[in-house]
């Protein structure tokens, strides 16, 4: 079978051909739902927003940039994947939304900033050197500016494959997914040691983090009756931010703030 959704020449998975598949399977079901109700709720708490210009990095089908450009940012939307955008930008019509066709990897040519806000949601596991994009992201931030930074996270992708049974996969700490053909695996899950380390290489505090989907993905059977859905929403809520069940998140939401006017890649050598 040839291989239809091949890596990028830098080895990431950018999403062409995946539109269809990540629209139903992502955004049209309850995981998608439950990760914007919980956006709506933590992006006000956890970041300062004051209608300053947003720059959403890998911003896909274009969720995230319509709700801060809904909410009065103006909003770049930096995609490389040519089918994500032309729906992006077909679903955006009207908003204050300008389109860049490039890869993170090309914002200090394309987006140079520096920026005062910068989202960069569910991106850096489809890239093959995530701690490279996060130094180009820290680069990109004016002194004193926001990174609203969300991964997916390795230790729940581990926790929901022993919940599966899948026991021999997580006791080999085979957990990666390939990035070929239609699967969502992400090539590079991350855990929060991680971005510790980065956010100190870089010069970036972390002033908040949150687990998004701290109970959905580890559910025996789906909520039964809407009751039950408003129940499950409302234990997400109080629970995200909470020790430990933030941990165990699919997501790890982060705000991250730069502090000085220090390069991050001068600190990595
Ligand atoms: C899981 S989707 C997330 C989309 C959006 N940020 C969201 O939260 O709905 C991952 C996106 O990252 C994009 N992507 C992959 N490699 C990239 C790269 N090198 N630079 C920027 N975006 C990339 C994909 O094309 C895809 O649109």
């Amino acid at each position: 079978m040839t291989d239809s959704t091949p890596l990028s020449p830098a080895g990431d998975r950018h999403f062409d051909g995946l539109v269809e598949k990540f629209a139903g399977s992502l955004y049209g079901g309850p995981r998608g739902a439950l990760r914007l109700a919980m956006l709506d709720e933590l992006l006000p708490a956890m970041l300062q927003l004051d209608g300053q210009p947003l720059l959403d990095v890998g911003g896909g089908l274009g969720q995230l940039s319509a709700w801060f450009a809904r909410r009065g940012h103006p909003v770049t939307l930096l995609e490389p994947a040519g089918d994500m955008l032309d729906q992006a930008r077909e679903a955006l019509g009207g908003l204050p939304v300008s389109f860049v066709q490039a890869p993170l990897q090309a914002l200090p040519e394309r987006a140079p900033g520096p920026w005062s806000l910068i989202a960069c949601h569910a991106v850096l596991e489809w890239l093959s050197d995530p701690r490279a994009a996060f130094a180009t992201l820290a680069d990109g931030l004016a002194p004193g500016g926001q990174l609203s930074l969300m991964v997916f996270n390795r230790d729940a992708l581990r926790m929901s494959n022993v919940v599966k049974g899948n026991l021999q996969k997580a006791l080999d700490d085979r957990l990666e997914g390939t990035g070929r053909r239609q699967r969502l695996t992400p090539i590079s899950p991350l855990c929060h040691e991680r971005i510790v380390a980065w956010s100190q290489e870089c010069g970036l505090s972390i002033h908040s983090v949150a687990g998004i989907r701290i109970f959905h993905d580890y559910l025996r059977q789906p909520p039964a009756n809407e009751d039950d859905w408003q129940r499950l929403v409302a234990l997400e809520r109080r629970y995200c931010q909470a020790e430990p069940h933030w941990r165990l998140g699919r997501y790890l939401l982060y705000t991250l703030v730069k502090e000085g006017e220090q390069s991050c890649r001068e600190n990595r050598r």
